[in-house]
């Protein structure tokens, strides 16, 4: 670390791991949890795997439990990547490893967790690699369908499943294993326990305002903001890059919030992906598809909206679709908030609005207005956990058979998200024909001149785009609308619920 650094906070960082206090008081702010569980802690905890050190393999994953009365018993358990999640952040939580489902299984007299035994029943493992981590994310999925008194459907095992890679054994017995956990006496995590051992860290945290933080973030303007560091963590493992002592965001209770109105959804900068998507896809069911690809559930579960939004790439999810449904963005600086159509924040390549001292406060999102009708399609080579080669979102009003309302936006189609003004120029007030489509797939040719790199042609990506122009015509055209079961190339997946409610 540089010497310009400033100080660090007296208070060791605090969390529980195999139902003990863990206290850190000299670890780099950077240091990560799986480097922490496989090195630093007594005994070290080996049962972790490092496999790709950038959160796309899942042989990383642990549990993170933390406070929430909204969740059952007070406490929200979630999978994330060890690999990816700095010690600072998990101050106040309780880390579950793998090497805590055998104490749980024997405080209800068993000799194995319902998950091992279940994955040993199955042949769910081969070279077990990757085993730890699949037994904690069904760990997770076990403990959420056993406080809702649900079981999952083979089709949620694969969503929830998404960030977890398996080389040798294939996923059918993992999956078996899955559904099979259940059949065992019930032995789920003592959220009582936990929830009092929670409580003990919580008595004297310090909050941070959101009043501290934008003060802290003017005093500082050099300082790097870390949310969920799913993007910095890459960052520090990858580039070996020095970032310093940073101001953590996510401390901040008023910007993890997420308020729906009447006409409007408030998602704070620190909500996380995972929270800010089931929201959205609550309000507009049609983006359901693209918050269930989007990464996967322990990167959603750690990353965050306004880290996404900020980071600005131009193959980033969330952006298309916020663009598309005619978002907002809430900027502040010291006492002061700035608010701009959110395609108007970003500037050039990785460049944005965002001035000294100024950080992202929170995204308005505007309810679609009756009739308006919303598409979101990524495009990528892999269904799911991968990264876009495009990502196309659409907002439509018609007026009997006329465009009289669109917006067109578009990732990995330029340097920004971008709007297609000249596509939408050929459709607004013309009839919504296919000759209309036509005019409108040739305009995109104006509007974009995409690159070639490793994930697509220039040439695919303004085809795809045209095409997805179709599909949309397709599913909204007056006459004769496609129901989108008929426009899909992934029919099995529609056909299961993927929506909470509608768990089994
Ligand atoms: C395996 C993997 C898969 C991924 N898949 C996808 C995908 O499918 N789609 C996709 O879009 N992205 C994907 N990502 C990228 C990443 O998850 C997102 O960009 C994420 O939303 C970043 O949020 P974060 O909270 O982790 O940000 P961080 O890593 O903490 O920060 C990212 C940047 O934003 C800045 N920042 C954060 N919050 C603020 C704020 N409030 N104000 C100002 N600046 C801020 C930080 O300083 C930093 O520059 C993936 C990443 C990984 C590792
Ligand atoms: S080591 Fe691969 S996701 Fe963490
Ligand atoms: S059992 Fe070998 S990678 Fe999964």
């Amino acid at each position: 670390m540089s010497a310009s650094h400033p100080p660090r906070p007296t208070r060791p960082i605090r969390f529980f791991h195999r139902g003990a206090l863990q206290q850190i008081d000299s670890a780099a702010p950077t240091r990560t949890l799986l480097d922490w569980l496989r090195e630093d802690a007594r005994p070290r905890c080996t049962g972790t795997k490092e496999g790709c050190n950038e959160g796309d393999c899942g042989a990383c994953t642990v549990l993170v439990a933390e406070r929430d009365d909204a969740a059952p018993g007070g406490v929200a358990i979630r999978n994330v990547n060890a690999c990816l999640r700095f010690l600072p952040t998990l101050d106040g939580c309780a880390v579950l490893t793998v090497e805590d489902l055998k104490p749980i299984a024997v405080a209800h007299g068993q000799p194995a967790h319902p998950v091992q035994q279940a994955l040993v029943a199955c042949h769910g493992s081969q070279c077990g690699f990757c085993t730890p981590g699949f037994a904690m994310t069904m760990t997770g999925i076990y403990e959420e369908h056993c406080a809702a008194g649900t079981r999952p459907t083979r089709q949620q095992l694969a969503d929830d499943l998404a960030g977890n890679l398996c080389r040798c054994t294939g996923y059918r017995p993992i999956v078996d294993a899955g559904e099979q956990m259940f059949d065992a006496p019930a032995a789920p995590i003592d959220r009582a326990a936990l929830r009092q051992q929670l409580d003990t860290l919580a008595a004297d945290a310090t909050p941070l305002t959101l009043d501290d933080f934008a003060a802290q973030r003017l005093a500082r303007p050099d300082t790097r903001i870390v949310a969920g560091a799913t993007d910095v963590a890459l960052w520090v493992n990858k580039q070996f890059r020095d970032i310093g002592e940073p101001l953590w965001i996510g401390r901040v209770a008023e910007l993890r919030r997420i308020e729906v109105t009447a006409d409007a959804l408030h998602i704070g900068a620190a909500a996380s992906l995972e929270d800010a998507w089931r929201t959205l896809a609550d309000v507009v069911p049609t983006l359901r598809e693209v918050w269930q690809r989007f990464a996967s559930p322990p990167i959603r579960h750690a990353g965050t909206m306004g880290g996404n939004i900020a980071n600005g790439s131009p193959i980033g999810d969330s952006a298309p679709v916020l663009i598309a449904l005619g978002a907002d963005i809430v900027l502040r600086r010291g006492a002061v908030e700035r608010t701009m159509p959110l395609q108007a924040f970003y500037l050039d390549y990785m460049r944005n609005a965002l001035q000294p001292g100024e950080f992202v406060a929170r995204l308005v999102v505007p309810k679609p207005t009756d009739g308006t009708q919303v598409r979101a399609w990524k495009i990528s080579k892999r269904y799911d956990s991968d990264i876009s080669a495009v990502c196309a979102a659409f907002a439509l009003r018609l007026d009997g058979d006329r465009v009289a309302e669109v917006r067109l936006a578009f990732g990995g189609m330029a340097a920004i998200v971008q709007r297609a003004a000249q596509t939408e120029a050929a459709l607004l007030g013309q009839p919504w024909t296919e000759a209309t489509l036509v005019a409108a797939q040739a305009a995109l040719a104006q509007d974009f001149h995409p690159l070639s790199d490793l994930r697509a042609s220039a040439a695919y990506r303004l085809k795809v785009s045209a095409n997805l122009l179709r599909r949309l015509w397709l599913e909204t055209r007056p006459d004769d609308p496609l129901p989108p079961e008929d426009t899909t190339v992934w029919t099995p997946r529609l056909t299961v619920p993927i929506h909470p409610e509608t768990r089994a």
